[in-house]
């Protein structure tokens, strides 16, 4: 049997045992496409963290290792830059010049929670639209699949659901052509309803169809969204719509 299971929010996954399940984490505004765009500027380790005082002083451990200038912080508050740290949470800001080679430590409200809620499943992967192709074919031949979205505060959030909705999507659309696990093909109810959320939108005539413009706007309403629009953060949601644009999946280690 091939399960893949969405929780629209971490506590959702709580009295499951994940250690059979391959883990991806979507938080699309911004923490896991921040994670997803500094790994293919080639930053050597993203290592999430729940504190921002655990943060600075485990860069501290780390340069006295690896020397100074080798780790950077990132990470918000409120979706707001912490004091002192050298990287809010703009996933366009991890460019190669300033991340290639380096260790980034990352803490946010809510997407390193779902990475340590994440935590017991028998791999982690981290995922936004930047790179939600390249998650499908890291996942297709596995056989549990646990879709964390993170929400925004506590609550389900839109963007998370629509890209799990998409992956499950794909995922589906890669079984057929193996009819043996078509067969034994099962979705928890959230799973069932993000892939309706995705192929409502993005589906034409039994295709999907994507329109960027429709899907910065779907951005834009959702509630991570509605939030950055509030902090003239647009440029943000314009970069995590680039769906399909990133062909590498980083893999969390905690
Ligand atoms: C989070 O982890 O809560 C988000 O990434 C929020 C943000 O980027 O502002």
């Amino acid at each position: 049997m091939i399960s893949i299971n969405v929780y629209p929010l971490p506590l959702h996954a709580e009295n499951d045992d994940l250690s059979d399940f391959v883990a991806v984490v979507i938080d699309v505004l911004r923490a896991t496409t921040v994670v997803v765009s500094a790994f293919a500027a080639g930053a050597q380790k993203v290592i999430p963290m729940l504190d921002i005082e655990q943060a600075r002083q485990q860069k501290e451990v780390l340069e006295k290792i690896h020397g100074k200038g080798s780790v950077l912080l990132g990470g918000e508050r409120k979706g707001i830059p912490i004091a002192g740290f050298d990287f809010g949470n703009s996933p366009q800001h991890f460019t190669s010049e300033k991340v290639a080679g380096k260790i980034l430590i990352l803490t946010t409200t809510n997407g390193t929670v779902a990475m340590y809620a994440a935590r017991n499943a028998r791999c982690l992967y981290a995922a936004g639209l930047v790179n939600a192709q390249a998650v499908v074919e890291r996942l297709k031949n596995e056989k549990n699949i646990a879709i964390f979205c993170a929400g925004t505060d506590g609550e389900m959030t839109e963007e998370d659901f629509l890209l799990a909705g998409c992956l499950v999507s794909r995922l589906s659309r890669c079984f057929p052509q193996n009819q043996n696990r078509q067969n034994q093909y099962c979705r928890n109810h959230h799973a069932e309803t993000a892939k309706q959320l995705w192929e409502n939108l993005f589906f034409i005539d039994n295709n999907e169809s994507i329109s960027e413009l429709k899907l910065i706007e779907f951005l834009r309403q959702s509630r991570g969204g509605r939030n950055l629009v509030a902090l003239k953060l647009d440029a943000d949601i314009m970069f995590a719509a680039k769906i399909d644009s990133i062909d590498s999946v980083p893999e969390i280690r905690l």
